[in-house]
């Protein structure tokens, strides 16, 4: 059966790494809303320049501009052969939308995956983030080291960070993420499909409990 699946979590609890993975493993689309959004800043477009002062200071993009953006790749069918949807919802009214999304169009959903980690190994995380420009492969220290200091391993672009990785922005993001976007998790749980997993082991150790869970 394909799976519909959406991840929860604070910033740097490891829902990128595992969406990865994990859509490989169930051959289903991943859907990173941060991923779209800072692709839409660097080409420019109408979405980037509006999102890019909210991203820069780690508040949440405006609930309509994410909403419309879901609601045509469910109505596209890009969605049809079941998906990881991370980094959305995150407000309460989102969650809200997506599950009328949902409903109008038959789509199920089968879990709603919280990752727990503490905020000190979120800011530990963040602060040895570096990701590649080129290809997206993500890398930490010292959890995930390049084979040679600052150069992606796939395709030898330098290595850069995230400007909303800065602790400031972290910090922030952290309080945003418990005043807006933790709600939800009651959302799903009345609603039945919410699995909280502990994410502070390693990637290996995460993936094994995931899949356990929800694969
Ligand atoms: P987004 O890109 O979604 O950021 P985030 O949720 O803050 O998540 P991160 O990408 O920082 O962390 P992650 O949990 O995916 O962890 P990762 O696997 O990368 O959003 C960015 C911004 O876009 C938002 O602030 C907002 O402005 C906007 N936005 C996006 N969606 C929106 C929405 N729906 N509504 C409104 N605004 C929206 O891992 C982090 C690091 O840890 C990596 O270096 C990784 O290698 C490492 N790591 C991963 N797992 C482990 C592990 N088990 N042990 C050790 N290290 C690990």
């Amino acid at each position: 059966m394909k799976k519909n699946l959406v991840f929860l979590g604070p910033p740097g609890s490891g829902k990128g790494t595992q969406a990865v993975r994990l859509a490989e493993k169930l051959t289903v689309a991943h859907v990173s809303t941060g991923d779209v959004l800072r692709n839409a800043v660097k080409e420019g477009t109408p979405l980037g320049k509006e999102a890019e002062t909210y991203m820069k200071k780690g508040e949440l993009v405006p609930d309509h501009l994410l909403v419309g953006l879901i609601e045509t790749m469910i109505t596209d069918g890009k969605l049809k052969d079941g998906f990881i949807l991370d980094g959305f919802p995150r407000t309460v009214p989102q969650a809200e939308s997506l599950k009328e999304m949902f409903d109008r169009n038959q789509v199920p959903l089968q879990a709603a995956v919280l990752f727990q980690v503490s905020d000190v190994e979120v800011v530990q995380r963040l602060s040895g983030r570096w990701f590649c420009p080129q290809c997206q492969a993500t890398y930490n220290y010292p959890a995930r080291v390049p084979e040679k200091e600052g150069v992606c391993d796939r395709d030898g672009a330098a290595l850069q960070r995230r400007p909303d990785d800065e602790e400031a922005v972290v910090r922030n993001r952290l309080e945003v993420y418990r005043k807006q976007t933790r709600p939800i998790v009651d959302f799903y749980r009345r609603e039945s499909v919410l699995r909280e997993i502990n994410a502070e082991g390693s990637p290996d150790e995460v993936f094994e409990v995931l899949v356990r869970e929800v694969g």
